[in-house]
């Protein structure tokens, strides 16, 4: 039976994974997946969650399942973080932000046959990947401005405008993954207004909640656009902003209209979680919400979270620097204003694939670097790297 399977192909950032898995270069610099390196190369489990952890460790007698949509503190506790209001939203907990938009794009397939999903050009590659998996259709909107590596703001707004009624746009709700484009507050307000105008269905996918510009900052597209959207899904995820990758955190939250949709959404993705494995985990869940709930470790997270966040900023600044002294400035600019843990090198899938062979330098086939794995030493080395790159290829 099995000799007439073909396995499906891995996506470029796992298929990365391995190749550098298997490297037995001591040198090489892994600046692929998206984790969190401190300037050791180390990703530490945060303070705040050891001690959640221990606390949870003492006090828990049980096992026993919770509930099928995920325990009710952890998902008021999500709410408040990302909301300012409480009001009329179903929620459920899911394994990590993937489970989380894998539940929100099998409710879509629910709300109306023949829907369309609009996604940003560029994107993760899993969103469109998980998409094609449901059947679903899927269209982009532009996004990042090839010209000048910013924000192509006309394009996107252009885009949003032609989304059909009822049609669901993905948004990045902050560190827009792999260009770390961010939005200023006016442009948030454009595509609210432009989503609400459309009657467009936003699904914000919010998995670097802190790595921009502070947790509240990096809520501000999320705010506007629940201001002026009745509807709403939202993809939690937790690996980053608690470092909880492999306890894989998540939760769906649906801003609804109303009571009676409210109702309705909760029992569909309830059910959803039913379909797909049941009761999601706890463990990662419990942890997040004792922090949260609890003022002494949520400052203590935050306090964290700040120390992440300005590490990464600071190897942007020290990246562009090594870019200017490789007369590197324009890079350079873009790199030191964007946000979150990835930029866009401006470079070939042949360039990338010398970065790789020759330098042992491991960045995803469309060049996006991880900026929250370099230091001082790495970012050097790229920069040097890339410039060489550059004058090989002038010189051919
Ligand atoms: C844009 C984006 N969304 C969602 C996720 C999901 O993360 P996880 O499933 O690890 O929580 C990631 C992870 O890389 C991501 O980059």
């Amino acid at each position: 039976m099995f000799e007439t399977l073909t396995a499906p192909e891995a996506d470029k950032i796992i298929r990365l994974m391995a190749l550098f898995a298997a490297d037995p270069r001591p040198e090489k610099i892994d600046l692929g997946v998206g984790v969190y390196r401190n300037s050791q190369g180390q990703t530490p489990i945060m303070a705040a969650v050891k001690e959640a952890e221990r606390q949870i460790w003492n006090a828990q007698q049980s096992k026993s399942y919770i509930s099928l949509a995920g325990d009710k503190a952890y998902l008021e506790a999500v709410e408040d973080l990302l909301f300012t209001t409480r009001g009329a939203k179903a929620a459920i907990a899911t394994p990590g932000g993937t489970g989380a938009l894998r539940q929100c794009f099998e409710a879509l397939k629910y709300l109306r046959a023949g829907l369309t999903v609009w996604l940003p050009e560029p994107t993760w590659p899993n969103h469109a990947s998980i998409l094609h998996y449901l059947g679903l259709q899927v269209q982009t909107y532009r996004f990042r401005d090839e010209a000048t590596g910013g924000l192509d703001h006309a394009g996107m707004m252009a885009d949003l405008a032609q989304v059909a009624e009822g049609d669901a746009v993905v948004i990045h709700g902050c560190c827009h993954n792999p260009t770390g484009i961010e939005p200023s507050a006016q442009v948030w307000r454009d595509i609210a207004l432009t989503l609400a105008k459309a009657k467009a269905l936003p699904v914000i996918d919010m998995a670097y909640l802190g790595f921009g510009n502070g947790i509240e900052a990096d809520l501000t597209g999320l705010r506007l656009i629940a201001a002026e959207c009745p509807e709403l899904l939202v993809g939690f995820s937790a690996s980053k902003s608690f470092g909880l990758y492999r306890d894989r955190v998540g939760a769906v939250l649906a801003q609804c209209a109303g009571p009676e949709t409210q109702t309705q959404m909760q029992g569909l993705l309830t059910w959803l979680n039913r379909q797909n494995y049941a009761f999601p985990p706890d463990h990662g869940a419990r942890v997040v919400q004792v922090i949260l709930d609890d003022p002494d470790l949520r400052a203590m997270w935050e306090t964290e979270l700040t120390t992440m966040r300005a590490e990464i900023n600071a190897n942007r600044q020290g990246f562009a620097d090594a870019l200017r002294a490789h007369q590197m400035a324009t890079l350079a600019d873009q790199i030191a204003a964007q946000r979150g843990m990835f930029s866009l090198l401006g470079l070939s899938v042949e360039q990338v694939r010398r970065l790789r062979e020759n330098s042992a330098i491991y960045i995803v086939e469309d060049s996006r670097a991880n900026l929250a794995a370099m230091t001082p030493m790495s970012s050097r080395i790229v920069a040097q790297a890339i410039s060489a790159l550059a004058k090989e290829d002038q010189s051919a």
